[in-house]
């Protein structure tokens, strides 16, 4: 399950429905799934156009079902869009907007009701790293986002390591620091669920990932995939990432 490494691209807030087909269309033609999490407003629009193997997801959902909730989008509303995964607890969406670990379990638990694969982030910042936090920050947001769930839930469920500190800055983490992060999160996973659910779930690495950092990340065992922001943004950049990716799948 986790052997193939993924590419999820994250859009966060850009690009308009006709900018982002048109970006769709001018993708040359994929071997292996490539994830693009995009706008509410795309989801359909992007669904629609069925491109094989570019699977399209959202970046966000409220966890209840339908109500007076203004403003917000349910894991249904999303479903229906032909969406098939969301990305949830995204520090922007941690920091900006307040989200806490329990919040985020909430909408965990509303995406496996509707069959929406959850990317579940988790990161430290600069702060926490720099006064040796790194560990215990990520224990508590890993127990208490997935708090409650059983292991045919766990093993649906892709988790992102995305040091805060490295998003956006154009500096990832260096591959040896992200493997040895990765490789302790498995170790946590297999102490609180089990080895079957430590060696299904992927675990991807975020932050600052371009086409000059992604062939290294790719060859450490740990290291099941990436979560690619501004890099995924450019077609460019994008299409880069992805020959590497394919022309050397793990
Ligand atoms: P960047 O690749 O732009 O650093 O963003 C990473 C990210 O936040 C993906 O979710």
């Amino acid at each position: 399950m986790r052997k193939l490494f993924k590419v999820i691209c994250n859009w966060k807030m850009n690009k308009t429905i006709s900018e982002a087909i048109a970006f769709c269309k001018a993708v040359p033609p994929l071997v292996s799934p490539v994830y693009l999490a995009v706008p509410f407003t795309c989801l359909q629009p992007l669904a629609d156009l069925d491109i094989p193997m570019l699977q399209i997801g959202a970046q966000n959902l409220y966890p209840q079902h339908d109500g007076a909730f203004t403003g917000e989008v349910s894991a249904s509303m999303i479903k229906e869009t032909g969406a098939e995964f969301v990305i949830l607890g995204h520090s922007e969406r941690r920091q900006i907007f307040s989200e806490t670990n329990e919040f985020v379990n909430q909408k965990v638990k509303a995406a496996l009701l509707q069959d929406l694969v959850p990317i579940v982030c988790i990161g430290e910042t600069a702060i926490e790293k720099n006064q040796n936090r790194t560990r215990e920050v990520l224990k508590k947001q890993l127990l208490e986002s997935l708090k409650d769930l059983d292991t045919v839930a766990l093993k649906q469920i892709h988790l992102a390591y995305e040091p805060i500190w490295a998003i956006g800055t154009g500096t990832p983490s260096t591959p040896q620091s992200a493997q040895e992060i990765h490789f302790h999160l498995r170790q946590l996973i297999q102490e609180e669920w089990g080895e079957d659910v430590a060696e299904n779930m992927s675990i991807l690495y975020g932050g600052s990932v371009s086409d000059e950092s992604i062939e290294e990340l790719k060859k450490q065992p740990d290291i099941d995939g990436a979560l690619v922001g501004g890099a995924s943004l450019k077609l460019e950049t994008f299409s880069k990432i992805i020959a590497l990716v394919e022309g050397d799948p793990k």
